[in-house]
C-alpha cells in the first residue's frame, strides 16, 4: 500500500517499519555490527549504534550543552532565514528529513514553507521517533506524517509522491553528515540525487575552526558527552547480554586536523575481556574502540563534495562566526 493511502490518515506508519519488527532488527544489526568491529583492528564501529532510546535522549542533553555549539547555531542559522530557504524548497513538496531525531528544527521550516505536501521522518532509534511524530501530529493536525524506522545509510524504499505533491525535498539537519567518512557522504550524496530529483536537499554542515572550540564541545564538563559515548557498551550490556565493565573505559574525543574530524574513542583503562553473543574479546590497557568520526568541511569543500555527487549548490546560510553552515542542493 502506498503509505500516503494508509487508513489511520496521518497517523501512518511504513507497514514495513512496526516499532517491535525495527527494534528486533536493530539488536540484531546492533550485535552483528559490534562483534565485527571488535575483531577488527583497530576495533571500530558505526556511530548509528549510538541511538537507542537511552542515547537519543542523552544526545537531546547533548544539544543543549553550553559547549556543543552546533546545535543552537543551526537553529539561529534556520530560524534567519527559513523565508529564504521555502523559496528554494517551494510550495506543495513532500519533506524526508533523514536522522528526523526530535523533529525540532522542521518545526522552524513547516511555519515558513508554502502547503507542505507530507512529511517522512526517519530515524534509526524507532521508540524515540514514534513518540516524537505523535508530538508534531497534535501540533500540525492538517499535515500527513509519515514515521519511517530505517537506516538512511543504506538503500532505502522511500514511499512515493504524496497526492498533490510536486517535488520531493530533503533535509539533513545537525551534521549528521559529518558522521559519514567523505566516501560515505559523497555516496548518501549521490542517493539523495537520485531520491530527490526535481527537488532537492537543505542539508546542515559543521565547519572547520578553530580546534580549542571542538575540543570543548566533544569533551563537556558535564560529562554527558563521555555517558553518551559509553552507553554504547550500556547498550551492549542490556540488550545483547555482554559483560562491559563501565567503569574500566574511558571516554577519549580529540580533533586531527589532517582528516578535519574529531575522532571518539572508549579506551579500556586495564587488561579486561567482556563477551558479545557469547564470543569473548580481550582488551589490552589502552586499546581503543574507535565510536565516532565527525567530519567538519569548508563551506567549498562541502560544495565540491555535493558537485560531484550530481547535485547542484544554490545556496548556503552561515552565521557571523562561520561556526556552521546549512546548504541548498538543488537535484537535477
Ligand atoms: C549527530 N552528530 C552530528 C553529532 C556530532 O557532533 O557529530 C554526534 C555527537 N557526538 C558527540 N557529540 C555529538
Amino acid at each position: 500500500m502506498n503509505p500516503s493511502q494508509h487508513p489511520s490518515g496521518n497517523r501512518a506508519t511504513a507497514p514495513a517499519s512496526r516499532p517491535q519488527d525495527a527494534a528486533r532488527a536493530a539488536r540484531r544489526d546492533f550485535e552483528t555490527a559490534l562483534r565485527e568491529g571488535l575483531r577488527r583492528e583497530p576495533r571500530q564501529i558505526a556511530p548509528k549504534f549510538f541511538y537507542d532510546q537511552t542515547g537519543s535522549a542523552l544526545f537531546d542533553r547533548i544539544c543543549e550543552l553550553p559547549e556543543y555549539y552546533p546545535t543552537r547555531t543551526e537553529f539561529a542559522i534556520l530560524r534567519q532565514h527559513a523565508g529564504e530557504m521555502a523559496e528554494c524548497i517551494g510550495p506543495r513538496a513532500d519533506l524526508i528529513e533523514f536522522g528526523a531525531g526530535s523533529l525540532q528544527k522542521i518545526r522552524v521550516l513547516l511555519g515558513a514553507l508554502r502547503e507542505p505536501a507530507r512529511l517522512v521522518a526517519i530515524d534509526i532509534s524507532a521508540e524515540h521517533l514514534q513518540a516524537e511524530a505523535e508530538r508534531l501530529r497534535a501540533e500540525h493536525p492538517a499535515l500527513s506524517v509519515l514515521a519511517q524506522a530505517g537506516d538512511f545509510s543504506a538503500r532505502l524504499q522511500l514511499p512515493g509522491l504524496s497526492a498533490g505533491a510536486v517535488r520531493r525535498v530533503g533535509f539533513f539537519p545537525g551534521s549528521s553528515i559529518g558522521n559519514f567518512t567523505p566516501a560515505e557522504a559523497l555516496a548518501f550524496l549521490r542517493r539523495c540525487a537520485g531520491w530527490l530529483a526535481g527537488g532537492g536537499l537543505l542539508v546542515g554542515v559543521d565547519l572547520v575552526k578553530d580546534p580549542a572550540l571542538l575540543h570543548a564541545a566533544y569533551n563537556d564538563s558535564a560529562g554527558v558527552t563521555a555517558a553518551f559515548n559509553l552507553n554504547l557498551l550500556a547498550r551492549a550490556n542490556r540488550e545483547l547480554g555482554s559483560d562491559f565493565d563501565l567503569a574500566a573505559f574511558q571516554h577519549c574525543a580529540f580533533y586531527t586536523p589532517r582528516e578535519q574530524r574529531v575522532e571518539m574513542h572508549l579506551i579500556s583503562a586495564r587488561a579486561q575481556s567482556a563477551q558479545v553473543g557469547g564470543e569473548r574479546f580481550d582488551f589490552a590497557e589502552g586499546q581503543s574502540l574507535h565510536t565516532e568520526n565527525s567530519c567538519k568541511y569548508t563551506v567549498a569543500g562541502f560544495q565540491a563534495l555535493a558537485h560531484a555527487a550530481g547535485l547542484q549548490p544554490q545556496a548556503v546560510w552561515t552565521d557571523a562566526q562561520r561556526l556552521f553552515s546549512v546548504h541548498w542542493l538543488a537535484a537535477p
